[in-house]
């Protein structure tokens, strides 16, 4: 049988993830597909390291010029950041490389760049495990959500500062500590400000937000706070109080202008949102049709994130390339002239 040759960017927590998962699954993925799937080259910083998967013998490079030379048809970018991971997401989109990515940084800041250069070369770039870890909602937004006026998409998108609020008030925990405990779990960014001053979660509603209102707004223009000033008093008197603080993010177009927030948020104990634990993430959209929807499930660590980055790169095996809608950038509404309107 033929085989479908993987590049892989990083393997640290989610690339182990997905690499122990394409072992793992492979009878189903070639079956799927009718090809096999294998990762042929692989790019580290540290080729010293000790992996959480076996490495075969010249798997592992530190130089990204290999991977770009090896006869790969399609690259897993698992390794994070912007520099040097955009330069080399563009090289290999224009060798014609197709890419399934879980950068959501990368995407928010330069997915406007990506789309057009991906459709520009016919070559498709999926993202699913860039927003909310192993719940498929980007596929969801996509193919089943598309009928529906979207109202808003809002919900808690980062595994660790809802980590972090739960082990806080379930045990009385100091925010270091618990912090400390999301890193070594695999839950946090490299660097874990990202998570904690609500940054990555902004980054996950600026891709929302693309995909449900065909734009987004610049990162300055949205607003951000993080949990990285809460303290165990605030926790413990907002459940006195009845209430629970989640980093709430939201994307909403209510009176025609676009808006993005994260911010921590007091939801009563019974609100839906208040149930969701640990790295749990939970994604709500309001329909016009539809109504409510809430979707939940894992938003961090590697087998759920490696899921949807599997999931991905099968259902790109099996769809022909069709451009996507490009990405666009709206200016804030406040930034218009008086009386000035969108079209
Ligand atoms: P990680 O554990 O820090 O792994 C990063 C991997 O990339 C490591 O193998 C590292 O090499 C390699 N790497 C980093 N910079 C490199 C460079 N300049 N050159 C060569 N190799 C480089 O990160 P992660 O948690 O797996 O996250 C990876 C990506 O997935 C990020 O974009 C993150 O936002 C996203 N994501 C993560 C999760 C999660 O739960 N962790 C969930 C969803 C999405 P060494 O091992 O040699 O240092
Ligand atoms: N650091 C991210 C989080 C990883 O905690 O949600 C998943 O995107």
């Amino acid at each position: 049988a033929s085989v479908v040759k993987v590049g892989l960017l990083g393997v640290g927590t989610v690339g182990g993830g997905v690499l122990k998962t394409i072992r793992s699954q492979q009878q189903k993925l070639s079956d799927r597909l009718g090809r096999r799937v294998e990762v042929v080259k692989a790019l580290v910083r540290n080729a010293e390291k000790q992996r959480s998967v076996p490495i075969e013998n010249n798997l592992i490079t530190t130089r990204f010029e290999e991977v770009l030379a090896s006869d790969v048809d399609i690259v897993v970018e698992v390794m994070g950041g912007v520099e040097p991971t955009y330069g080399y997401v563009r090289a290999l989109i224009e060798k014609g490389c197709h890419i399934v990515t879980a950068n959501k940084e990368l995407l928010a800041k330069h997915g406007t760049e990506l789309v057009r250069l991906a459709n520009r070369h016919g070559v498709q770039l999926a993202y699913e495990a860039s927003v909310a870890g192993g719940i498929p909602i980007l596929g969801v937004l996509r193919q089943f959500l598309r009928t529906n006026d979207i109202v808003s998409v809002s919900g808690i998108l980062n595994g660790t500062t809802n980590y972090i609020l739960t082990r806080m008030e379930q045990e009385k925990l100091p925010y270091a500590e618990v912090l400390k405990q999301a890193q070594e779990l695999g839950y946090a960014e490299a660097d874990p400000a990202s998570d904690v001053e609500g940054w990555d979660a902004l980054y996950k509603t600026y891709i929302l937000a693309q995909l449900v209102f065909g734009e987004s707004l610049p990162l300055h223009a949205a607003e951000r706070q993080g949990i990285e000033k809460l303290h165990l008093g605030q926790i413990g008197l907002a459940r006195e109080l009845g209430y629970r603080i989640k980093l709430l993010a939201k994307a909403s177009k209510a009176g025609g202008g676009l808006q993005l927030s994260v911010r921590p948020t007091l939801l009563p104990l019974d609100h839906p949102l208040a149930q969701v634990q640990d790295a749990y993430n939970a994604v709500q959209v309001s329909g016009n049709i539809v109504g409510d929807l809430l979707f939940m499930g894992k938003g961090a660590g590697e087998l759920p994130t490696a899921s949807a980055v599997v999931e991905d790169l099968a259902y790109l095996l099996t769809q022909r390339f069709t451009p996507q809608p490009v990405w666009q950038e709206s200016e804030p509404a406040g930034n218009r002239e008086a009386g000035e309107k969108r079209c």
